[in-house]
């Protein structure tokens, strides 16, 4: 018999070749792949193949070695898995193995939470890019080139001229929503932006922010107060709110939020200075200028807009004391919360 016919035949053997025990498993290798076995031999013998049968011929027989290789290691795998409960019975009542069981992010848990209350009153979830141009970010919310504002928002720049950088506020959402879709508009926008600031216990370079934005005729001061009012009853349980005379270029009037916390505990007392009072966020009615550069009349429509801080907000509910906890991923503080909302 050639060569040739040697191989095919010990391949029809190879794949037949089945084995009840290991014992079986390793005589077979000894025999077909060990170091004495056939396949040594016909490498032995392919030596004095004719050149012009080499290249098949090596193919057929690298093949086979493979495939006996192959048909070893699933064998042997499938017959040495542990056997269990040989003869003796295990203990039915041991308790398993605890799976264990994820939780959202504080931060995320709070942004769900936000977005879940506003979308009860009609505010629909609207998200924009992290990395935005200039018009989005600062001009378009009357905020040009050279306006002092800019300095309280600096940022990390991916190209100058033109602009291309990361965001400073989800108040760009606004700003692209605007430019799409007609009023009325009740939008809720939460995501991550950034900051050029050193990094502390309250401070950070990247943080999370929520953006609300209603337009629509007839919308007043008043309905903001009593909006933001809706949420901080549902969010912390407590609808006392002021709000304080601010500045930001994009609202008119503009105004901090503050919410009423109490001074019943020594919590209380310590997160709001003694005062009872604590700021929640910055609000005001959308400025005439920016609903010009977006195309909507300012005469016929206005509305008012928001934007809060989620990380604040979850160092409040959760007392957290220091910002940094919620970026260094540590397991031992992540799998305190868990999420139901
Ligand atoms: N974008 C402002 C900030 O980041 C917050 C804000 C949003 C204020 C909407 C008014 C209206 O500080």
């Amino acid at each position: 018999m050639n060569l040739r016919d040697k191989i095919e035949e010990l391949l029809k053997e190879v794949e037949q070749f089945q084995a009840q025990t290991l014992d079986e498993i390793e005589a077979f290798r000894i025999r077909i792949s060990g170091s004495k076995g056939v396949i040594k031999a016909f490498f032995a013998e392919f030596k004095n193949v004719p050149d012009e049968q080499k290249r098949e011929i090596g193919q057929q027989l690298n093949r086979l070695k493979k495939i006996a290789e192959d048909k070893i290691k699933t064998l042997k795998q499938s017959l040495s898995r542990p056997v269990r409960n040989e003869g003796k019975s295990e203990d039915l009542t041991r308790p398993g193995n605890a799976v264990e069981v994820g939780g959202a992010h504080p931060v995320s848990i709070v942004r769900d939470k936000i977005v879940d209350i506003f979308s009860h009153i009609g505010f629909v979830l609207s998200e924009g890019p992290e990395i935005e141009d200039d018009w989005h970010n600062f001009t378009a919310l009357n905020l040009p080139e050279h306006h002092p504002a800019r300095d309280m928002q600096d940022t990390f720049f991916i190209t100058r001229n033109p602009d291309i950088l990361l965001r400073t506020h989800t108040s760009s959402v606004q700003v692209r929503y605007m430019e799409t879709h007609k009023p009325p508009i009740r939008i809720i926008s939460p995501g991550r932006v950034y900051r050029n600031e050193d990094i502390s216990a309250r401070s950070h370079c990247i943080f999370h922010q929520v953006e609300g934005l209603y337009i629509d005729k007839n919308v007043s001061f008043a309905d903001l107060k009593q909006t933001l009012m809706y949420f901080t009853g549902e969010m912390f349980g407590k609808s006392k709110i002021r709000l304080r005379p601010s500045y930001f270029p994009f609202t008119e009037p503009s105004a901090e939020v503050d919410i009423y916390w109490g001074l019943e505990t020594e919590t209380d007392r310590r997160i709001t200075k003694g005062t009872g009072w604590l700021e929640i966020m910055g609000a005001g009615m959308v400025d005439p200028n920016v609903l010009k550069n977006v195309g909507i009349d300012p005469e016929v429509y206005s509305g008012f807009a928001f934007g809060m801080g989620i990380e604040r907000i979850a160092m409040l509910l959760y007392q957290i004391p220091d910002i940094r906890m919620l970026y260094e991923n540590d397991i031992r503080f992540l799998s305190q919360f868990r999420t139901v909302i």
